[in-house]
């Protein structure tokens, strides 16, 4: 089989090396990917907005299987040209999409098949989303309707806060149309967890659970990031929880999207809170998590491949999974998230056996060295026999590089360590 995988960061990365190991797969091809993963994959010269040229490349080059990385492709309709094309697709259609795509879909749809998540209320206009914080308890949070990259969410401590949050949103257009609706949610209280499915209508097969650190620094302090560091699996989140998450919340979100006329096919990603209720929904993704994939993918068994095909064919996969824990630290260019400076020459990590080096930020120079290029740089993964043993082990091998230019946050994991004491 060829695969081709479309996107260029550390998820598209770890997604090509599982695909390579295949034992179905002749050929990975990314696009455009990034010069860090040329080890396992064939690069095309492809953006992932040049949609016709990826469908004529899939046509002419026989494509067996395609699976999207990121979102903005998704709901701008890119699995859409694909399946029209007579290409198969691990990937929703611009139409199941907007569940990432417009917060307002996805609360809707919760609210009609009461899929238990914060309460909320929307607006289109300044005056009253203001009035609505004077009455509304804080902390509250605020969020742009559509696709902000990773920047449309306020977790407002304050009501002056919530109020510049709104006037950024609803009269400055700060995320241009993304924000022409804004969502006013409750604050909710517990562990967070990422729970990913991979669907297709009402076959829901869910992957073992993770945990991200959203924030820039340790102690989740400053800004928030599109991910510092996961690990998985999650010990403080209890089984019970998960069961409830799939039963509640993942199952009836595909029924749901069934029912309403768009089924959903590829990776329905949950962000979950466990409340005092239980598992309550923060978002829906509609793609594999980043950088939830490069700790969960390396625990899994199965032929990553051969399971896509069974879920697409409407069969149950076995899916196996490595009793090893999984931790994995982004390093990021100082800066990050505002501004970063590129160019910062990386270590060669060759001789680091054990490590799992997914690329996402890097340029090659001419004497073939990857240099830093964007915000996160890579994440440097470990496996371990226990949770403890996979953060001192990452963490042991990345002090060995620290560099002036990157840095990582040095707690990736340590928070399931603590729930756990
Ligand atoms: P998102 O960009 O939707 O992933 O949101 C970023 C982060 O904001 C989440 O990972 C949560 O930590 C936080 N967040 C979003 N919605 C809520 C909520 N309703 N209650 C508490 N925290 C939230
Ligand atoms: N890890 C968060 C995301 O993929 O959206």
């Amino acid at each position: 089989m060829r695969v081709l995988v479309v996107g260029r960061g550390g998820r598209e990365h770890a997604l090509c090396e599982k695909i390579a190991m295949s034992q179905h797969v002749d050929e990975v091809y990314v696009a455009p990917g990034n010069p860090g993963m040329e080890g396992v994959a064939t690069r095309l010269p492809y953006a992932e907005e040049d949609h016709r040229k990826l469908v004529e490349f899939a046509q002419t080059q026989g494509i067996d299987l395609v699976i999207i990385g990121p979102e903005k492709p998704l709901v701008e309709g890119l699995a859409d040209r694909f399946v029209q094309a007579g290409i198969r697709v691990f990937a929703p259609s611009q139409r199941a999409a907007q569940i990432e795509g417009s917060k307002s879909f996805a609360k809707n749809l919760m609210m009609k098949y009461q899929i238990p998540t914060a309460s909320y209320a929307s607006f289109r206009e300044l005056e009253p989303a203001l009035d609505y914080i004077e009455r509304s308890p804080i902390p509250i949070v605020i969020k742009a309707d559509g696709l902000a990259g990773g920047k449309g969410v306020i977790v407002a401590q304050t009501k002056d806060e919530a109020r510049e949050a709104l006037c950024h949103m609803l009269r400055d257009r700060k995320y241009g149309q993304a924000c022409s609706t804004v969502i006013i949610e409750e604050f909710l209280e517990g562990e967070e967890f990422s729970l990913m499915a991979l669907v297709h209508e009402g076959l829901v097969i869910c992957l073992d659970i993770a945990q991200d650190h959203k924030r820039a620094y340790d102690g989740d302090q400053g800004p928030n990031t599109g991910g510092m560091g996961a690990y998985s699996p999650v010990p403080q989140i209890p089984h019970e929880a998960v069961n409830q998450a799939i039963k509640r919340i993942l199952e009836p979100t595909a029924q749901a999207l069934v029912l309403e006329g768009t089924p959903f096919t590829g990776v329905l990603y949950a962000g979950l809170m466990l409340t005092a209720e239980g598992p309550k929904v923060i978002e829906f993704n509609a793609r594999f998590g980043d950088p939830e994939t490069q700790v969960i993918l390396p625990r899994l068994e199965s032929d990553l491949v051969e399971v896509l095909l069974d879920v697409l064919e409407g069969r149950t996969p076995e899916l196996k999974w490595s009793p090893q824990a999984m931790v994995g630290v982004v390093v990021a260019s100082k800066g990050y998230p505002n501004g970063c400076t590129n160019g910062v020459v990386l270590p060669s990590y060759d001789a680091e056996r054990g490590l799992h080096i997914y690329y996402s930020g890097v340029s090659r120079d001419d004497e073939g060295q990857l240099l830093s290029e964007g915000g996160r740089v890579y994440l440097a993964g470990s496996l371990g026999g226990s949770l403890e043993e996979a953060i001192d082990k990452v963490y042991d091998r990345l002090d060995k590089h620290q560099q002036p230019g990157l840095f990582y946050r040095r707690d990736i994991g340590r928070r399931a360590m603590q729930a756990l004491r």
